[in-house]
């Protein structure tokens, strides 16, 4: 396999992945929540140990074993996500945000359980949550306070997926955007994924349709290269 031949490219280094999906409490027993299994941010994690790095794996909502070698760090919410990855990210070498965010959490949350009346429900009004990547990216622009050299993002796009890829990688900032191609079995919960790696540079790296662990390989590779 390709991490026999890595050797141990990312010894010495820390990185921190995000994985699996967040959940935004509506009451304490209902959550709006997503679809995001943590496969492909564990496949990142257990890559990077292999090669060698010390590995922070900030896990939201996700039924996998503990992959051996890196410190879990368990989240629920975008806001404790948040505080986990920034918290790590300040002696950290990269950050790869593989975790899908909840965009919105609820604006407040019933302390106790909500009820059904004869009256139809109230409705559940919305907030946005803070953009992480983007305040990644943003901390960095800015040259202010300690921040990762190299951040990668995620996105998952249906439609015009290269330009929408392309456009978010601009707006949040990172170095790498890996763009995944959502439909026909893919992605959500499936071994397999197929994605295209896009650059600061303006490259695009394409990744055959194949196991999750070899597309953790190929951005760790484009990772190394961007570390000093
Ligand atoms: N992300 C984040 N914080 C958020 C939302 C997303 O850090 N509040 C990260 C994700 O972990 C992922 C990347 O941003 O690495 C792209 O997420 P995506 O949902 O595709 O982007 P959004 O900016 O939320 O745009 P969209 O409207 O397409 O959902
Ligand atoms: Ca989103």
């Amino acid at each position: 396999r390709v991490l026999a031949g890595r050797g141990g490219d990312l010894a010495g280094r820390h990185v921190v992945v995000s994985a699996g999906g967040t959940r935004e409490a509506i009451d304490p027993v209902r959550f709006i929540g997503n679809r995001s299994s943590g496969l492909q941010g564990y496949a990142l994690a257990r890559t990077a140990v292999a090669r060698g790095a010390e590995v922070t794996l900030v896990s939201a909502n996700v039924a996998l074993p503990d992959p051996a070698g890196a410190k879990v760090v368990r989240v629920e919410s975008a806001t404790q996500l948040r505080e986990a990855v920034l918290a790590a990210a300040e002696h950290a070498d990269a950050v790869v945000m593989a975790a899908a965010v909840a965009d919105f959490r609820p604006v407040r949350q019933s302390g106790t359980k909500i009820k059904k009346s004869a009256a139809e429900p109230d409705p559940i009004h919305l907030t946005k949550n803070p953009d992480i990547l983007a305040e990644l990216g943003e901390t960095r622009r800015a040259g202010s306070g300690t921040h990762p050299r190299v951040i990668v993002g995620f996105a998952a796009e249906t439609d015009d997926v290269l330009a929408n890829g392309r456009a978010k990688l601009e707006r949040k900032g990172c170095d790498l955007l890996v763009v995944n191609q959502v439909g026909e079995n893919l992605a959500f919960g499936t071994p397999d994924n197929a994605a295209v790696v896009l650059t600061a540079e303006g490259d695009s790296v394409e990744i055959p349709r194949g196991p999750k662990e070899d597309l953790a390989d190929v951005v760790w590779n484009l990772v190394v290269r961007r570390l000093p």
